[in-house]
């Protein structure tokens, strides 16, 4: 990844501060070829990896990537395997890059499922990253926002048991603020492939004012031109956060506090 300043002037002046992006198609753009699905996933890293430099460089300050939702689990064990796998490669053979280029790696989703290899490979990257400033890589696994936000709702139930908070005080940003994704502003374009359009349970509390980008091309197919286009259709956007006229920007973390 080029360093941000050094295309500071080619970025689009509306780069969205937090983008979200469902890498939806593999399995689909394999079978048009007569691959196995594995394939498809394996293309997937690559457009994700083409994707992650192509955000750094046009000043994107947040990055979360749909990776491994809760639901994939009911997938066949093999292909469960093989994300597993593709994982701890991407970890194992990026992080070092990453890192190089000043990305800090959060990683939201529940790890209680996860076996101890890839919970100490997601420490690890937290850990060795969490220093960086120049763009943030959430990458969502094992992840879904109902689940995250009903752990949340018990958190704040064990706060107020404890005397910890006022039930009569609990508000948008106390519940924000027990996220997955507490102190991420919210994203302001959420990207999906593959022409499917929904949000599969990313998200959901974070996206209530984000723009939608569908596009109709499939993950592995992804790169740097595709970006610029969602972002270019972002720019075009008016974005009025409820009110009449047009706001360019939301103030940092206006809806959930984090
Ligand atoms: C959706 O395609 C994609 C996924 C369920 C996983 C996304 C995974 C990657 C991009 C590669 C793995 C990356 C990491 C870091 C683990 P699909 O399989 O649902 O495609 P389909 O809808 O066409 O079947």
């Amino acid at each position: 990844m080029r360093k941000q300043t050094e295309d500071a002037a080619s970025a689009p002046s509306a780069a969205p501060r937090h983008i979200g992006v469902i890498m939806d198609g593999n399995g689909r753009w394999a079978a048009a070829r007569g691959l196995p699905r594995l394939e498809g996933h394996r293309r997937g890293v690559e457009a994700l990896r083409r994707t992650v430099r192509a955000a750094g460089e046009l000043g994107v300050s947040y990055l979360t990537v749909y990776s491994f939702s809760s639901e994939n689990w009911r997938r066949p064990a093999q292909e469960i395997s093989d994300l597993m796998g593709l994982l701890k490669r991407f970890i194992r053979n990026d992080l070092a890059e990453l890192h190089g280029n000043g990305v800090r790696v959060r990683i939201i989703g529940s790890r209680d499922d996860l076996t101890t290899d890839i919970q100490s490979l997601l420490k690890e990257a937290e850990e060795l990253t969490c220093n960086n400033t120049n763009m943030t890589l959430i990458v969502a696994f094992n992840y879904g926002a109902r689940h995250e936000i009903a752990a949340a709702a018990r958190r704040l139930a064990e706060d107020a048991l404890a005397g910890r908070i006022d039930p009569a005080r609990i508000d948008e940003q106390s519940l924000g603020a027990r996220l997955d994704t507490a102190g991420v502003p919210d994203p302001d374009l959420i990207i999906r492939t593959s022409g499917e359009q929904r949000l599969s349970n990313f998200l959901l509390w974070q996206a209530a004012y984000a723009e939608f980008v569908f596009l109709p091309i499939h993950w592995p197919e992804f790169d740097r031109s595709a970006l610029e286009g969602a972002i270019e259709e972002f720019a075009r956007r008016q974005r009025r956060f409820g009110g009449v006229a047009p706001v360019s920007a939301p103030a940092p973390n206006a809806m959930t506090g984090s």
